[in-house]
This record gives C-alpha cells, structure tokens and sequence, in this order.
C-alpha cells in the first residue's frame, strides 16, 4: 500500500516541476515580438497570466476479464436504474446518485434500504472508472467489488449471502434472462455477471465535456473573467491543485491504491476513537488517521452537500474549509495551509469550480 506521507511530497514536488515548467514555457510563447514602428492598442495593464490547462485523460484501465461493449453497458445501465436489485425494492443504484445532486448524495449522509443509517455521504461517481481504489478509504479495489458491496451492504441490503439467491430471482425477469443470454453465455445471471455489467456501465460515465475543458481546448470565452481569476488562484495561490490535479481534479485518479490526506473533517469536538478513521480502517497505519480519498471536483457546485461526512453544506463553504488550511487535529496534513484568500477570490474559485458541471445520468427503459 502507498503510504499518504511517502507519497505526498513527491508528488508536490513534481507538480511544482511541472507548474514552473509549464508557466516559463508560457510566457515565452506570450512574448510579444517588438514591433516599434507600430505602437500597441493594448490597454497597458498587466494581464493575469494563466497556467497552462492540461485536457487530455490519461487511458481508463478495463479489467482483461470485463471487456466493454454496447449491450453489456446497456444491460449494466439498466440494473444500476432498477429497484428490483435491493431487498424491498425501495432503491436502486440510482437512488443514492442521482442527477438533482450531482450524481452524489442528497442527505448529508446515506440513508440504505430499509432506512438503514449509513455512515457516510455518497460520493459523485462521474470519471469514478478513473480510480483504482474506491470508496471513502479505498476498501475496494474495483468498480466490480464496489457494485456487489453496495449491492450485498447496507445501501442496498441484500446481504452478501443472499446475492447469488437474488441474481436468481432477477433472472426470472425475462428482459434480463434474454440479455444476459446473450452478453454472458457460459454464465448467465449471478452476482459476478451483474457486478460486471454494473461497472462496465459506469466505466463509461466521463465528465469531459465541461467548460474547462472547452476552455482547455483553446476556447477563451468558455471562462468568464471570474473565473478565469479562480482558475489562476486554484492552480497558484490556493495551491489546489496540489491534490485535485487538472484535468481529472482529483490527483487520487490514476494511481494504483488511491491518495488519501487527513484534512480534518469529522474529526473536531469528538473523542479520537468516535472518529471515523477513514483510510486507516484499511490501511492499519497511523499516518493514514482520519485521512480520506481525494474526490474529483468536477460536478462539484451540482453535489452538495460536502465531504466524506456530509458535514458542509455549500461550496463556498467548503472552499473556505480547504483555502483556510482545513481543521486542525493530530494528523492535519502539511499540504494544506491557510492561504490567505480574500472573500473576492474565495468567490472567484467558487465560481470557476462552476466551470467543471457535468451532464446527467439518463433514466434507460427497464426489462419486464
Ligand atoms: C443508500 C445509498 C447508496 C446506494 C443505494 C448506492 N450507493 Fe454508491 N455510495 C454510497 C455511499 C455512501 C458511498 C461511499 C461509502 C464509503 O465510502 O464508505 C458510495 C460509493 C460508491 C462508489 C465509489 C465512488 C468512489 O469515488 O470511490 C461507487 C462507484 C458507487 N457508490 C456506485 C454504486 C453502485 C453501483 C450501486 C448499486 C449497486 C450503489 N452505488 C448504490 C451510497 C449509495
Ligand atoms: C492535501 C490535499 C488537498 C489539497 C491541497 C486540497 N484538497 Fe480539497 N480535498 C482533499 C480531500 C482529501 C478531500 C476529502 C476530505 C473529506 O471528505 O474528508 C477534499 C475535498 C474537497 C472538496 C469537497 C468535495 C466533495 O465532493 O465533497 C472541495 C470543494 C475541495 N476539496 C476544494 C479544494 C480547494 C478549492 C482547494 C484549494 C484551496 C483544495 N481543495 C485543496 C484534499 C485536498
């Protein structure tokens, strides 16, 4: 398992690397060649000089034994829409990641099949095929394990145990029976095959259409000035990037067991062992206390409430949380400090996390 503490400085370091880099080979492009005879109609103040914005994912790595395609996606579509998979068809994946929130969680924390009080708030799932540990601690290591604990836990109330008795129960669905046919020959229905349509359909919800990324392509009227001036101070000043690295806004993508950092959510006026110790919980160590994933910030003005305990109802609070250094607790990590925003450059950050909005799930036509 990567430690937070041995990896966390290398990547700051590498990031600042490519920062420096990526500004010197900016302004050198950007300077004007000398033209004396013709004297410049420019206005004389100085521009703000914008970092470089990086557009292209890096490659989503599939599983070799879940390849995708159309009718597997459009099988896992379905099931992810269907009430019938939880245990008093009161929910569906859905339920917990809907539109109307950002494809996160409504409640501050998740509320399972029968009422079930769940400990902690839903996470937005856009670009989720992008991680390789998932969850708030990175308990499991792929959308499949992800799908049947949602499934077989609390969030939908199966039971582990009774999966493969309700895999059965789903089968008599003839919709369902004729698909999975087809898309899973030797194996028909069971929790593996749902698991595996489940997250081959998730696999394909990519955020990567915002307005930053048409701004990234070159498109300049894509950002107001606003947010033009948020986006210099998310990448300088507030230093955010540092862990939510464009263009996936979560430098926890891509890497193999995740990034976790203790930012000090959940952890005030409450006895350590009434915390919840997050990545700890996994990894047994220390240095993981209270440390959580870093999440994606697209889709984020559309997701409130915040955070992995729902704790924090608006962005611009949660903005002020983060560029304030966080809160304070024993293993508060180093790489957020109070960066000494102004109530107008909070807001301008605000505004460009606005820049980041995704598009909507849509509802699929379910199997009779
Ligand atoms: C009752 C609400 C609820 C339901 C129903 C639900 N989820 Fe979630 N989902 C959550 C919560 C809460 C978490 C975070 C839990 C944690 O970190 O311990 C989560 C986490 C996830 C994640 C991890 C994302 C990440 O960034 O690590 C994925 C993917 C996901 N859910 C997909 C699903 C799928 C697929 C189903 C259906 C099989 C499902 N969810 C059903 C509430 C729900
Ligand atoms: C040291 C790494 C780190 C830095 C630097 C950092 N963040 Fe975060 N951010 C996190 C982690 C980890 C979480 C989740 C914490 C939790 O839920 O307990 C988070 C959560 C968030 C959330 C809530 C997202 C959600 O879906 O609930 C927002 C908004 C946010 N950060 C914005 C920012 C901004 C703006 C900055 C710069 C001022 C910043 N962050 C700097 C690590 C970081």
């Amino acid at each position: 398992m990567p430690s937070t503490s041995s990896t966390g400085p290398a990547l700051v370091a590498t990031f600042a690397i490519v920062f420096a880099l990526g500004l010197a080979s900016c302004t050198s492009k950007s300077e004007p060649v000398e033209d004396k005879a013709a004297p410049s109609t420019e206005p004389v103040a100085e521009k703000v000089e914008l970092p470089p914005a990086p557009v292209d994912f890096p490659p989503m790595k599939v599983p070799a034994g879940n390849r995708q395609s159309p009718e597997k996606i459009a099988l896992g579509h379905q099931l992810f829409f269907d009430v019938r998979m939880s245990v008093d068809g009161s929910r569906s994946c859905y339920s917990c990641h809907q539109n109307e929130h950002g494809n996160g969680g409504e409640t501050p924390l998740a509320v399972g099949a029968k009422q079930k009080q769940l400990t902690r708030h839903s996470p937005v799932i856009w670009n989720t095929g992008f991680f390789e540990a998932f969850y708030w601690g990175g308990r499991a290591g792929s959308l499949e394990a992800q799908a049947k604990g949602a499934w077989g836990g609390g969030n939908m109330g199966v039971g582990k145990e009774n999966l493969a008795a309700k895999a059965a129960e789903l089968a008599q669905i003839k919709g369902y029976q004729q698909q999975f046919k087809k898309v899973f020959p030797d194996e028909g229905m069971t929790p593996e095959t749902i698991a595996k349509a489940i997250s081959a359909y998730e696999r394909t919800l990519i955020c990567s259409d915002t307005a930053y990324d048409r701004y990234a392509k070159g498109d300049d009227n894509a950002f107001t000035e606003q947010q033009k001036q948020g986006w210099a101070l998310f990448m300088g000043k507030g230093q955010c990037a540092v862990c939510h690295a464009p263009p996936l806004f979560s430098s926890a993508m891509g890497v193999p067991g995740g990034l976790y950092y203790n930012v000090g959510i959940g952890t005030a006026g409450r006895p350590a062992d009434e915390v919840d110790i997050g990545r700890a919980k996994i990894s047994e160590q220390d240095a993981d206390w209270a440390a959580f994933k870093v999440p994606s910030l697209r889709n984020v003005s559309k997701s409130a409430p915040y955070f992995h305990d729902g704790s924090v109802p608006t962005l611009a609070e949660a903005v002020a949380v983060m560029a304030t250094g966080g809160i304070d607790n024993k293993n508060k990590t180093p790489l957020l400090a109070d960066r000494g925003m102004s109530e107008e450059e909070l807001g301008a950050i605000v505004a460009f996390l606005g820049a980041l909005d995704c598009g909507k799930l849509e509802q699929p036509d379910l199997p009779k």
